[in-house]
């Protein structure tokens, strides 16, 4: 039996689902009975009947699928994989910005802690951020942690400014608009298409800045033939298997997120066989927690 029947069959006696994001090897997003961006997870996450969820990605997404899921087993195969921008924030660092910001409300991008959704009123994610903050009015003062890179994103598209918080997202942090420069010179009239982590001066030179599961969306209804992708690269296989004839290169070939890479067929082996490791959050986090994503989701 080959290791992915292994993990079938395990699959099936367990009742489980397997979801991915987009980030993850392509042998993991090819295994998941559903890969997406981190809106499309949360979406899918609320949703599922199955009794157990496997969730190929990072600590903070199997954190979101417990909160939405508190009845069932969510399982991280890479108890080692953590996002270092959600990191960049403590429970008590939030607290003491909005000690000192009275009456703001708090945006927080998905890529955070349960505690820190819980202190917010609102979750985002990079689909949906701009909707999110529209739907507070303009004179309404807004934090937005952790990415900073989103958040002045965000603020710029509705002509605003937030309050925010200096965390970004190492692999996105390293692209830069001399390395667009020289993608465009070697595929001249390609488009450029950026994520909204990405530094100010590098979403400025791109051609659109979107999601993951936003780039897939705008591929689909284009004619060009080739793109150049600036995020991380796990996107490039997604794209390249719903878009054959199309072809798709890197901005920086090695914009890698190290914990999104931790996951592989032996870990989602183990996690089935094994129950580990189980991701629980504990109350009052959790139902706190959990208004912030469901607020979000009724965007
Ligand atoms: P999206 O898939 O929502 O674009 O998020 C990117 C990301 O960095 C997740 O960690
Ligand atoms: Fe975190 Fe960046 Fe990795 Fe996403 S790509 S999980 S934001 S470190």
């Amino acid at each position: 039996m080959t290791i992915v029947e292994e993990i079938r069959k395990l699959q099936a006696a367990r009742k489980a689902i397997i979801l991915a994001h987009n980030y993850q090897p392509a042998e993991i997003q090819e295994l998941a009975d559903f890969t997406g961006d981190s809106l499309e997870l949360a979406r899918k996450a609320a949703g599922v009947s199955e009794e157990v969820v496997v969730f190929c990605g990072v600590h903070f997404m199997a954190e979101t699928a417990a909160i939405l899921n508190p009845n069932k087993t969510v399982l991280l195969p890479t108890p080692d994989a953590g996002c270092p921008m959600a990191d960049m924030i403590t429970g008590e660092q939030l607290r003491d910005l909005k000690a000192k910001h009275p009456g703001a409300k708090v945006l927080c991008y998905v890529n955070s802690t349960a505690e820190i959704k819980a202190e917010s009123d609102c979750c985002v994610t990079s689909s949906n951020a701009v909707a999110v903050a529209r739907s507070f009015t303009a004179d309404q003062k807004i934090i937005f942690v952790p990415d900073q890179h989103l958040g002045s994103w965000t603020a710029e598209q509705l002509g605003r400014s937030f309050i925010l918080w200096p965390g970004f997202c190492p692999t996105h942090a390293r692209m830069t608009d001399r390395q667009i420069a020289l993608a465009r010179e070697a595929h001249p009239g390609a488009p450029v298409l950026v994520h909204p982590e990405c530094p100010k001066g590098v979403r400025d030179v791109a051609d659109q800045v979107l999601s993951t599961g936003g780039m897939c969306r705008y591929v689909k209804g284009r004619t060009e033939p080739v793109f150049l992708i600036g995020t991380e690269t796990g996107i490039i296989h997604r794209l390249q298997k719903e878009n054959p004839e199309k072809q798709f290169y890197p901005i920086l070939e090695s914009a890698v997120c190290p914990n999104m890479k931790k996951t592989t067929l032996e870990k989602v082996l183990w996690s089935l066989k094994e129950n580990q490791t189980v991701v629980r959050v504990e109350e009052p986090i959790a139902s706190r927690a959990r208004k912030s994503i469901e607020a979000m989701l009724a965007v």
